[in-house]
């Protein structure tokens, strides 16, 4: 699992379904505040791993749930692959992934929509990926940035990388936050291993 908001909501559900967590993130610091928010009075059923997609490994059929929030647009096409491959891997049968990525009907980067918009039509794989995002950012942020590239998804996008890695798609849609649901802000996926 990788860390903060949305990822504590779940860990928090999931520890009362009385399930272990394995909670991950490249970030010591981040992965720190998430496990000070979860960990309460449940010691022994929350570890913490610092590590970085898609370097991560862990043994084959040894998770029924794995999320992935809001991280893999961090990483270019060729990492994400690997990524959600190894988390395929990891789930036992019948276990199930879901992934939640940035798009890019959001912030400084719904500029590209339109370009975006006709990249998808023409049939591009990653129709989403911007190579610099200082070209979308304003002058006071371009130094700031920690990459340069970002590889923001849809859900036609995260259901093919999960079927290219043997799952099956159950379920993919844009989502928005709760104050505007019908805003694409995310896209997310619920795909099963069958076997
Ligand atoms: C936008 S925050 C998402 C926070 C949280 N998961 C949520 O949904 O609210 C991105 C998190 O992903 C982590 N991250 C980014 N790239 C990563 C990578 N390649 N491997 C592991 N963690 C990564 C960052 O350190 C950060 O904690």
């Amino acid at each position: 699992m990788i860390s903060a908001a949305l990822t504590r909501i779940a860990i928090l559900a999931a520890l009362d379904q009385g399930a272990r967590v394995i909670v991950c993130d490249m970030d010591p610091g981040h992965m720190q505040v998430l496990l000070s928010k979860t960990t309460g009075n449940l010691p022994g059923r929350v570890a913490g791993i610092v590590a970085e997609m898609p370097q991560i490994a862990f043994e084959p059929n040894s998770f029924s749930a794995i999320l992935c929030s809001r991280a893999l647009h961090f990483l270019n096409w060729e990492d994400v692959t690997k990524a959600v491959k190894s988390m395929a891997d990891w789930l036992a049968p019948g276990g199930k992934l879901f992934l939640i990525t940035d798009t890019l009907y959001t912030g400084f980067w719904a500029r590209g929509v339109v370009a975006y918009e006709e990249r998808k039509a023409a049939g591009e794989l990653w129709p989403g990926f911007i190579p610099d995002v200082t070209m979308f950012l304003p002058e006071q942020a371009r130094t700031k940035a920690q990459q340069r590239h970002l590889n923001p998804m849809d859900p036609d996008i995260l259901s093919r990388v999960c079927r290219d890695s043997g799952l099956v798609v159950e379920h993919a849609s844009f989502s928005g936050r709760s104050d505007q649901p019908d805003a694409k802000t995310h896209a997310g996926v619920i795909a099963a291993k069958i076997s």
